[in-house]
């Protein structure tokens, strides 16, 4: 039954699409029909296509009640967008149908799992949050919640467990068995992934804590992915209150990925740590098992401290990642785009070893929607210091992405891209060359700029404000360097 709260979200947004300005919208990165989305939820596969949900508040470009908005995809490039899929209409979440996954089920129906919230006051008089995990099931359209839900209830928390911060279940099937990890605080104060079986999804045990943060990467976890990669076991957490280490992470919400094994008792044996993004806008990620064995992520394009930043101006806020195929190399987890992006390729044009002096710019080289790689062989500029790439630049305008070889690093400024507020907009990160050479591949999409440097060994996102008129692309270095530089353009009709 589609409950009355439901059917309101699906009017407003099919009116709502339609009101939308097509320039405040990317051709192929996720976005709400109409109004906010924060997190990827759900990102399954089902009856043939890759579902993808997400944190949805239609009524207005902020955070508020949470819906489930949903698309759905065969190439993760052309989205097709569907009716929301879940309202908070019921007592156990009225405040709110949060983060989860989503899976199908062996007798073929589509399960999602969400963290369902109520908002109480205590007796000290305090307002809190109650989040226990719930579930619903559908076609691929529509969605029943269970009438067991809550299925995992605050009484199911390990007792020295915070009764507050439970969210974000993660499911996933092993051996006819449902499993779920979902986000907690410890005793002392830190996150916690607890594990849940259940042989129906609806009648859950405890199975104990499979990591903790211990309080070392961030306070509380959220939103969990838990996947084998190349023979590994990958942990993937966005902690809140990370403390920068100046090298692999920056301060606040950030996304951690952990390389590791599983050992029989479900417990995480972690091997290696990485930041899963650089950039200014990535957080909660979810991944998927494609037809042909690839591991695809998605993540929001956004970041909680700068969120609230340029929201009155537009119709929609937030979007999703490129979504991007993960491998490991050298003992880091690498992201590269999905490959379909491809098959949108529109006109090409390359340069190899074009001279660069200061702001040079390169016939055709120019856009806002578009794949393009820059190349350096370091062996052809001896003594090569900083070598810039200007983005979306007009007399007004420039995104500066800034290699200095000398110091290994990249700084990655949006201090120019039209940005009125004094929020995060630099990032620093070490890069080293992959024999000899660097190469820097940037997908942009309207609002956007994403990073992948020697294929994708580091990632760096972030959103850009700039008007889309500025969309020249200039290049500098501190004397004279050759690089190759090739671009195709993305197009969509
Ligand atoms: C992460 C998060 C989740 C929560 C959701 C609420 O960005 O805070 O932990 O479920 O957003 O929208």
């Amino acid at each position: 039954m589609i409950s009355e709260k439901l059917q309101q979200a699906r009017e407003y947004e099919k009116e709502g699409i339609l009101r939308v300005p097509s320039d405040q919208r990317p051709c192929f990165h996720i976005t709400a029909p109409i109004g906010w989305i924060n997190d990827p939820n759900g990102f399954s596969t089902y009856k043939g296509w890759y579902h993808l949900f997400y944190q949805y508040h239609p009524y207005s470009t902020h955070w508020g009640p949470m819906h489930w908005g949903h698309v759905r995809t065969k190439d993760f490039i052309k989205w097709e967008q569907l009716p929301a899929a879940i309202a908070p209409d019921m007592k156990y979440d009225k405040d709110g149908c949060f983060s989860g996954s989503a899976i199908e089920m062996p007798d073929g129906r589509h399960m999602l799992m969400y963290t369902s919230v109520v908002r109480k006051e205590d007796e000290d008089g305090v307002v809190r949050d109650y989040q226990q995990q719930a579930v619903a099931f559908g076609d691929g359209i529509n969605y029943e919640k269970a009438a067991a839900n809550p299925v995992i209830t605050t009484a199911m928390i390990p007792e020295k467990n915070d009764k507050h911060d439970f969210r974000d279940p993660k499911i996933f099937i092993e051996d006819d068995t449902f499993f779920c990890l979902v986000g907690n605080r410890g005793e002392d104060g830190s996150g916690e992934l607890l594990l849940y079986s259940s042989t129906d999804g609806l009648n859950w045990k405890n199975e104990g804590v499979i990591d903790k943060c211990n309080n070392e990467y961030g306070r509380m976890w959220e939103c969990p992915d838990y996947f084998e990669l190349d023979g590994k076991q990958i942990l993937i957490v966005s902690p809140q209150e990370m403390k920068g280490d100046g090298n692999e992470f920056h301060p606040g919400n950030g996304t951690v990925l952990f390389i590791g094994q599983k050992n029989t008792n479900h417990i995480f044996k972690r091997e290696s740590v990485q930041t899963t993004d650089f950039g200014m806008d990535f957080y909660a990620p979810q991944t998927i098992k494609t037809k042909d064995g690839r591991r695809v992520m998605i993540g929001w394009m956004q970041n909680w401290e700068t969120c609230n930043v340029g929201n009155e101006k537009r119709m929609i806020y937030g979007q999703m990642s490129v979504p991007r195929e993960l491998t490991i190399k050298d003992g880091r987890v690498c992201q590269t785009p999905v490959r379909e992006i491809e098959n949108y390729y529109g006109k090409k044009i390359s340069y190899e070893d074009v001279s660069i002096g200061n702001g040079t710019i390169c016939n055709g080289i120019k856009g806002r929607i578009l794949d393009l790689t820059v190349e350096l062989d370091l062996e052809k500029n001896p003594g090569l210091a900083n070598f810039t790439v200007e983005l979306c630049k007009n007399d007004k305008f420039c995104t500066e992405i800034i290699l200095d070889a000398v110091n290994k690093s990249i700084r990655f400024s949006r201090e120019k891209s039209g940005v009125t507020h004094d929020i995060i907009n630099v990032r620093e990160f070490k890069v080293s060359p992959e024999n000899g050479k660097y190469k820097l591949r940037f997908i942009m999409d309207k609002y956007s700029i994403e990073l992948f440097v020697n294929d994708g060994e580091k990632t760096a996102s972030a959103m850009v404000d700039t008007p889309l008129e500025a969309d020249e692309i200039g290049f500098s270095a501190d004397k004279m360097a050759v690089a190759n530089i090739s671009m195709a353009e993305l197009k969509f009709d």
